[in-house]
């Protein structure tokens, strides 16, 4: 079975790639490698031993989208990764965010309908919950209105994928991502932040090789045990798996509707000190930070209940906290060694 990843070189389609040639999968990845770089494809074949197929496409590019799918008309199923990602950007440039986010997400939708089947996972984010009421949050949790464009993108798109699947013969399963963390355990691949990461966790791994000089904490007068802000940080080959599971559910027609959702996290929630606590216990060092104030846009607390992706999908996240922090100091040494 061919399967398409778009975005398969960036972080978490890397990592699926992966995940769908140990389940003997055929796939192709597509990227325009704006946010990675043509390494990772042996950093891939280092894992498998397979050489995939890669084609250098921007999905923004309606007739180059259509050329490739006249091009392969044997495709079982899509994994929808490409897209920008950062939320801040996203404030500064909606544009850029709605065409690349949306504008891809019609045109493959639209080519699809070509396949002779159509089975879709999209990568959506616990963004679409803002500050969701109940926490653990489950997937009938209101979407609260977005807190960024980036947010609404995910948010668009799985009402773009929902309103096409009730017309046409896509079947398709929304994740949900928490916070994705790690690397593979072979550092062979793992996160490329380009520039000043954004994230908590690359930040504290390059801060930790005396990359950056200290972490900022970005408020420590939340509502929770220890006053910093709470996150579900799940094992980016945890998340992989899902992706494979999810995409196997509709190739085997078992998905009880023709859009299901699921949320992807560990189901506990980590403050920002317990993860530099994390990061001092797997590393044996200190980081060096310092608490200043809230960042703009920034939930108190997001974390999972994972009921429903554990006794539907049947995936459970296996890798704990310190588990991922290890595995994620590990791929830093590598890249900067
Ligand atoms: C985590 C916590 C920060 C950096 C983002 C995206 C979301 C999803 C997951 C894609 C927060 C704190 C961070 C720093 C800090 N991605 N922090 N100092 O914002 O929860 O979610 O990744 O779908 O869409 O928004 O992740 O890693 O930026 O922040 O204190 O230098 O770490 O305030 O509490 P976030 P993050």
């Amino acid at each position: 079975m061919k399967i398409l990843v778009t975005g398969g070189l960036g972080f978490i389609g890397s990592h699926t790639v992966v995940e769908l040639q140990n389940q003997g999968f055929e796939v192709v990845i597509v990227d325009n490698l704006s946010n990675t770089s043509l390494n990772v494809l042996d950093g891939i074949a280092n894992i498998t031993g397979i050489n995939t197929a890669f084609e250098n496409l921007d999905l923004r590019e309606k007739e180059k989208v259509q050329d490739f799918f006249k091009r392969h008309r044997d495709i079982s199923g899509v994994i929808h990764f490409a897209a920008s990602k950062a939320v801040g950007e996203s404030v500064g440039n909606p544009l850029l965010y709605y065409e690349n986010n949306l504008n891809t997400l019609i045109y493959l939708l639209q080519e699809l309908q070509q396949q002779p089947e159509s089975n879709f996972i999209f990568s959506s984010s616990c963004t679409v919950y803002g500050q969701a009421e109940k926490i653990p949050i489950t997937e009938d949790a209101s979407i609260q209105t977005a807190m960024s464009p980036y947010g609404n993108t995910k948010q668009i798109g799985e009402e773009i994928i929902t309103d096409t699947a009730k017309v046409t013969n896509t079947n398709a399963i929304l994740l949900r991502y928490f916070n994705p963390i790690g690397a593979h355990p072979t550092a062979e691949i793992g996160e490329l932040p380009i520039g000043v990461p954004q994230n908590l966790v690359p930040f504290i791994t390059q801060t930790g090789l005396g990359l950056r000089q200290e972490l900022s904490v970005y408020g420590d007068d939340y509502p929770t045990p220890d006053g910093t802000a709470v996150r579900d940080y799940i094992h980016v080959v945890d998340l992989a798996k899902a992706h494979v599971i999810a995409l196997k559910r509709l190739l085997d027609k078992k998905n009880l509707a023709k859009v299901e959702t699921f949320n992807l996290g560990t189901g506990t929630g980590s403050s920002v000190l317990e993860v530099i606590c994390a990061f001092e216990k797997v590393s044996g060092q200190k980081l060096p930070y310092k608490i200043v104030g809230r960042r703009e846009g920034d939930v108190t607390s997001a974390y999972a209940n994972t009921d429903k992706a554990n006794n539907v999908l049947g995936w459970k996240a296996e890798s704990t906290l310190e588990q991922a922090m290890e595995s994620a100091w590990k791929w830093e040494q590598k890249i900067r060694s």
